[in-house]
């Protein structure tokens, strides 16, 4: 695998980085997605949340976290009392990985390790422009992008613990806060507890901001 390298401009702004990855090949993933899906907010957020892949309503739009598990996590910052303005929202794979179709809506599958690790060049770009103090790092995929692939989200959710050192980038941020993901709040039977849950992790977070 080739990965994105080779596709990140070499003086990145967060404008051109949104540019570039339309054109990555470091993976196949662009191949049926409509377009690459970077990360979007306050280009100084102090916080930044770290999701796994753009969705179906992120691929048509070019933003991320903009259908339902967007939307779940806006009312989650808002009820933790962080404004959802003051964040940088973002993504482990920029490319919509999907199979099959639901009705209208195609079926979300989840970034194998190899397409995470190609991708991992945006991202690192990203965190490297936006040096944010904390990162909240939304469910499995994000954790093992960041951790590697023994990390769980269940034995480490809602504690501050440090960026690692096998993840370089230029400015590591102070503390991470692993939680859920909005979208797995979604499906939960339980979605009031496992809402409750969310927020009280995303409470810790922005009791360090
Ligand atoms: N889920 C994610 O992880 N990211 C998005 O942008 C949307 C849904
Ligand atoms: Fe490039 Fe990432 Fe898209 Fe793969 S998913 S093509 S590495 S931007």
């Amino acid at each position: 695998r080739p990965g994105a390298e080779e596709w990140v401009p070499d003086r990145p702004t967060l404008p051109r980085l949104r540019e570039a990855v339309q054109a990555c090949h470091g993976c196949e993933l662009y191949r049926d997605a409509t377009q690459g899906v970077m990360g979007d907010g306050d280009p100084k957020a102090p916080l930044v949340l770290l999701g796994e892949q753009p969705g179906d309503r992120e691929d048509q739009e070019g933003e991320p976290f903009v259908g339902p598990a967007g939307k779940l996590l806006d009312r989650a910052l808002d009820d933790a009392g962080i404004d959802p303005s003051s964040v940088f929202r973002t993504n482990v794979v920029k490319h919509f990985r999907w199979s099959g179709t639901r009705g209208k809506q195609r079926i979300h599958k989840s970034p194998a390790r190899g397409h995470v690790q190609a991708c991992s060049p945006w991202l690192v770009a990203e965190l490297d422009l936006v040096r944010p103090t904390g990162v909240v790092i939304l469910g499995g995929t994000a954790g093992k992008a960041v951790y590697g692939s023994s990390f769980k989200v269940g034995e480490s959710r809602g504690r501050a613990i440090d960026w690692p050192e096998s993840f370089p980038v230029a400015h590591p941020p102070d503390w991470v806060l692993p939680t859920t993901h909005p979208s797995s709040v979604l499906r939960t039977d339980d979605r009031a507890a496992a809402y409750d849950e969310l927020v009280a992790d995303l409470k810790v977070a922005a009791e360090r901001l």
